[in-house]
């Protein structure tokens, strides 16, 4: 078992652990004294893992309910949202009890919101069972749902108490769900850790799971100092949205459908990275996302992609960040207006 301190308004612990989740309600007692425990999951989750945290829970003398939506992006929504906090209050959640998330980031963003919400506040713990949920949106308590104009428009900074990381759930992931995930990992080398990169380029979809557990710690690890050092995401933790604003734009044209997020941030990386840093790098960048089967690029003319990247909500007052990696682990926030960013990407 290894585990990670975030030190952050509110600290907590990550444990990555291979079969951690058939000890969560031990972990979770350990934290906890209440008496009840609400677990939200979704409909593939809850039927792979949800019998296995019941019974963890029940055993270390917590009193369980649990609600399921349907798994998709489309659950992230006011509708599941309001759901979630009838079912807390059936099952007589009060502020002492605990709440848990128990899947993919879905899962984890809309639970996190709703357990910073109901009450004003109840403790809530991640168990994340996708990569994309264990090396990013279960670490430093962004909690969201989408509205009409845009996807994570409505959320908090909302820490959880614990976070467990099991990469053996990690095995019953579909190739493209782990992929998903990849795109976060490649990410994390490219902005802080080139022997981060260095370990992702030497495998490939096939063999990844061997060393994941050092990917899992390596990233969540980065992940830990850039929240420690900007928790409410003015400065630094920006870093973190390498790919992402060309990626959000890729999502948003394709109404965040048949194109993940991963998709996105992996194309994303490469685009920025071909415009605007050496040959060189990008294509040691593209080799190692091919290796995970992402796209790379894009045949979306830049034009058409465009107006998505200003729609993105961290735009402020017409100006807009990005992201650009000159050299593997070594990340730079630069801050344009919308015109001089269609420009680069034009030019
Ligand atoms: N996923 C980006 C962040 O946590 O800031």
């Amino acid at each position: 078992m290894k585990s990670i301190n975030v030190k952050t308004s509110r600290p907590y612990e990550v444990i990555i652990e291979r079969g951690g989740i058939n000890k969560c309600g031990e972990y979770i007692r350990s934290i906890t004294k209440s008496g009840r425990a609400a677990i939200v999951t979704d409909d593939i989750v809850g039927k792979l893992y949800g019998r296995t945290v019941l019974d963890s829970l029940e055993k270390n003398g917590f009193d369980c309910s649990m609600f399921t939506f349907p798994n998709g992006e489309q659950s992230k929504c006011l509708a599941t949202f309001g759901e979630i906090l009838d079912f807390l209050c059936e099952s007589e959640i009060t502020r002492s009890d605990i709440i848990i998330a128990l899947g993919g980031g879905v899962v984890g963003d809309i639970t996190g919101f709703a357990a910073a919400s109901y009450l004003r506040g109840v403790d809530f713990v991640q168990i994340p069972t996708t990569l994309l949920a264990q090396i990013d949106s279960s670490v430093g308590g962004k909690t969201a749902i989408d509205i009409k104009g845009g996807k994570n428009l409505v959320g908090a900074f909302n820490q959880p108490s614990l976070v467990i990381c099991d990469s053996d759930t990690l095995k019953t992931l579909t190739p493209e769900i782990l992929s998903d995930g990849m795109a976060e990992a490649i990410k994390y080398g490219m902005i802080r850790d080139e022997k981060l990169f260095e370990l992702i380029e030497a495998h490939n979809r096939d063999n990844i799971h061997e060393v994941m557990d050092e990917i899992v710690y390596t990233c969540i690890d980065i992940k830990r100092d850039v929240v420690e050092n900007d928790e409410f995401d003015r400065g630094e933790r920006m870093i973190l949205n390498f790919g992402h604003t060309i990626g959000h734009a890729l999502e948003g044209w394709h109404h965040y459908t048949d194109y993940t997020h991963g998709m996105g941030v992996a194309a994303g990386m490469c685009i920025i990275t071909e415009k605007l840093a050496s040959n060189e790098l990008a294509e040691r960048l593209k080799k190692c996302v091919k290796q995970y089967c992402l796209p790379v690029g894009t045949d979306i003319p830049m034009s058409e992609l465009l107006p998505y990247c200003s729609k993105d909500k961290k735009r402020e007052s017409g100006n807009l960040s990005y992201i650009i990696c000159n050299t593997i682990g070594n990340a730079e926030i630069k801050k344009v207006t919308v015109g001089e960013f269609s420009r680069l990407m034009e030019g």
